[in-house]
């Protein structure tokens, strides 16, 4: 299977120029599944509200989606990209999957990044896993990588491939997809975008670039370069994701020892309560030493 990503750097607010980009890198490239970055046809540091509802999109009745479909019909190529959308009166940082026959699911984006939570609404979409014929794919968008949880579950429930469209800021990502591959024997595509967004003297971001491909073993398939477009494609074999073993005697998921994991569900109370117990024994004592 060939599988790749098309990293650029979106101009803010100019959708008819980045999709036009995008139709362009794309026309040039044979491949299976390509993956866009985060909000690939606005750019990312929105302003107000107001700026987020003129560019935001329906999925999949809107502009984009129905260029995205045309592309991926005629290119023959499933894609996903970040598109900010639009659904009964909310917004969300969505990834949509578009597929050559013009099937089109849509996830939000569950966990967001700093000032994106003054603009959109967490994701309720489910963690799904989507059989696209030649692999069975997830998809998480940028800070979600964050949430370990994330790639797990798309993991559990059979994904081969991590799609992961990207707008990335902070240094950490690209070396923890290695851990996040590593831990789940997953491929994973991160698609980042580069160049700097200044909207205004406070709203400055310069993004990451290094877009990636991870092997289920860790191994950097390809990486672009930090600034710039780079579109990369490379050959894959999605099955061997789905052998989880690391030695003879071990299996990344059937050692997991859930009977041990249940607090993992449970909101951080732990280390107050030990705190608040540490300081109760504190004032036992402080009171013996006083009644003595
Ligand atoms: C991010 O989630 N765009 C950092």
């Amino acid at each position: 299977m060939q599988v790749g990503f098309v990293q650029f750097n979106p101009t803010f607010g100019d959708k008819t120029a980045n999709v036009k980009r995008i139709m362009n890198l794309v026309a040039r490239v044979n491949a299976d599944l390509l993956v866009l970055p985060e909000l690939f046809n606005t750019g990312y540091l929105f302003l107000s509200a107001s700026e987020l509802e003129e560019l935001a999109e329906e999925i999949p009745a809107g502009a984009t989606t129905r260029t995205l479909k045309r592309l991926a019909e005629e290119r023959e190529v499933y894609l996903v990209a970040g598109i900010a959308e639009r659904a009964d009166g909310k917004f969300y940082n969505s990834a949509v999957l578009v597929s050559p026959s013009g099937d089109v699911n849509v996830y939000r984006k569950a966990h967001l990044f700093d000032e994106e939570k003054r603009w959109f609404t967490p994701g309720d979409t489910p963690f799904e896993v989507y059989d696209i014929g030649l692999a069975k794919i997830g998809i998480m968008v940028c800070f979600d990588w964050f949430f370990p949880e994330v790639t797990r579950i798309l993991s559990l429930k059979g994904a081969e491939i991590i799609c992961h469209p990207a707008n990335l800021v902070l240094p950490y990502c690209q070396n923890a997809m290695i851990t996040r591959c590593l831990e789940n024997h997953v491929f994973a595509i991160t698609c980042n975008r580069t160049g700097i967004e200044e909207r205004d003297i406070n709203s400055r971001l310069r993004f990451t670039g290094r877009s990636q491909i991870v092997s289920p073993e860790g191994g950097v398939l390809t990486q672009s370069g930090e600034i710039g477009e780079a579109v990369r494609v490379v050959t894959i074999e999605p099955s061997i994701a789905q052998n989880k073993s690391v030695t003879t005697h071990n299996d990344l998921f059937d050692d997991r020892r859930t009977d041990l994991f249940g607090d993992l569900l449970k909101s951080p109370i732990v280390l107050p309560a030990t705190l608040s117990s540490g300081q109760m024994e504190l004032e036992r004592k402080s009171r013996e030493i006083a009644d003595a």
